[in-house]
């Protein structure tokens, strides 16, 4: 049987290269063995000098810390060099289950050899079912599925346009809040009000037209937005906030602030978006960051934590919002695939089977009162302690040192941290952190932050 299966598998494969060599004769002028020879095979990962191949090959789009990150497993990274860090920054709050969690690896590894991927001109189990997982635990309808966080801002964006083209709205604005962050293509980087991301990125000096901004939890700032929105013939499409603003320092949203968002958006016929990319899937505490501020929104983005590491974007939209986008509107080549959605559903099973948000809740008090405490010691180098569940963030006021140099010394300590907006050290390790993990986290923050008192 395994000879007859191997046979008619050589035969299938000469047949189909005998079909391809006239073609790739004639369009790359070469013969068959020539083209394969002169490919040039990938290195083996153990015999790069990774940093060199980085600098001559890799466009420098990061500013990347020195460590060759080897391996993983639970809160621990290991470096080339033997060393092990605790990683409290979790691929910037998205290995939510930690490194090599058994479950997670096991159902993508299974998915992996079943089927992995085969375009959305098909029904996929996994993807209707971690859509309802999400829906079931939200107030969401529906679920449009795609690859990172600032595509599925994208699709929220597109979305809100359409509605209010619906609407007879012809020049549709889109308000967001200042030192925002929604991602890198183009419509999410208009949506992101920090003019350092925008600088060298405009026509004429603008961006994707349609956007405006306020201050973040400022009302009065968003009631004027409203009403520039409102008037000269534009329309009202969409206000979108983070829950709690990651990026651009930590900064929880306030419930007064989100509650007049909602009525803003009731008034006028737009949609409310909450970009949940950084606050979604349980790191604050709850499952979703705008259960926190009481209001519904029509639309919520996730990403990041949605498959623990796995890349995965999902658009979740209530009532009108949900059926705003037909057959052929917008689309994704990867987006919800096998893969990425057994991924997905292997992240929810665990939070639900593992009482992730427990733990949560539990660690996010141990990691405020550890870092309040901290800041009460070092006044001169530690200020405000902020944020939610295992999304927190501390100051650095130290005269000479700035949060990327603190972030520096707690790595020499064994700790990886990452600095949020201009002077804030973020935490955000894996939702699945110990006790006594944080208790070392702590520990070795403090001896970070000792080094800069
Ligand atoms: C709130 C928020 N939205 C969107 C994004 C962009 O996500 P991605 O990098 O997956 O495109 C991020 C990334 O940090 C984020 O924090």
């Amino acid at each position: 049987m395994k000879i007859s299966f191997s046979l008619f598998f050589t035969a299938c494969a000469l047949q189909s290269v005998s079909a391809f060599v006239p073609t790739a004769r004639a369009s790359m002028g070469s013969s068959l063995d020539a083209t394969v020879a002169g490919l040039v095979p990938p290195m083996a990962t153990k015999d790069l000098a990774t940093a060199d191949l980085y600098d001559s090959k890799v466009q420098k789009t990061y500013g990347r810390y020195p460590l060759t990150i080897e391996s993983g497993e639970g809160c621990y990274l290991k470096t080339t060099d033997g060393k092990k860090y605790l990683d409290c920054v979790s691929g910037i709050a998205t290995c939510a289950l930690g490194h090599n969690n058994p479950a997670l690896t096991k159902a993508v590894s299974d998915q992996m050899s079943s089927v992995h991927h085969c375009s959305n001109l098909y029904l996929i189990p996994e993807q209707a079912a971690l859509a309802k997982w999400l829906c079931d635990n939200s107030g969401a309808d529906k679920a449009f599925f795609c690859n990172s966080g600032a595509e599925a801002n994208e699709a929220a964006i597109k979305c809100a346009r359409r509605h209010a083209s619906n609407r007879g709205i012809t020049k549709p604005v889109i308000i967001s809040a200042e030192a925002s962050f929604h991602g890198r293509t183009l419509a999410a980087l208009s949506a992101t009000a920090q003019p350092k991301y925008h600088k060298g990125f405009g026509y004429d000096g603008q961006m994707v037209q349609g956007f405006d901004h306020c201050k973040y939890n400022d009302i009065a700032t968003l009631e004027e937005a409203v009403v520039r929105a409102t008037s000269d013939g534009k329309g009202l499409a969409a206000i979108m906030m983070e829950p709690l603003q990651g990026e651009g320092g930590i900064i929880p949203g306030d419930k007064a602030f989100f509650k007049k968002a909602r009525e803003l958006c009731d008034k006028h016929g737009a949609l409310l978006i909450c970009d949940e990319v950084q606050a979604g899937m349980g790191r604050t505490g709850t499952l979703w960051g705008h259960e926190h501020l009481d209001v519904v929104p029509d639309i919520f983005t996730s990403a990041k934590a949605l498959g623990g590491g796995v890349p995965i974007g999902a658009m979740l939209a209530k009532g009108e919002a949900a059926t705003t986008f037909g057959p052929g509107d917008h689309a994704s080549t990867y987006g919800g695939n096998p893969l990425a959605c057994a991924a997905g559903l292997a992240v929810a099973n665990y939070m639900c089977e593992h009482n992730i948000l427990d733990n949560v809740n539990a660690r996010g008090e141990q990691l405020k009162k550890g870092l309040v405490a901290l800041a009460a010691k070092y006044p001169s180098v530690l200020g405000d302690v902020r944020g939610l569940g295992l999304l927190r963030g501390v100051e650095c006021i130290a005269e000479d040192t700035t949060a990327g140099e603190l972030v520096g010394a707690a790595m020499q300590e064994g700790l990886l941290l990452v600095p949020a907006g201009s002077n804030v050290v973020r935490f955000v390790p894996p939702l699945i952190i110990t006790e006594e993990e944080l208790d070392l986290a702590l520990e070795r923050f403090e001896a970070a932050v000792k080094s800069k008192a």
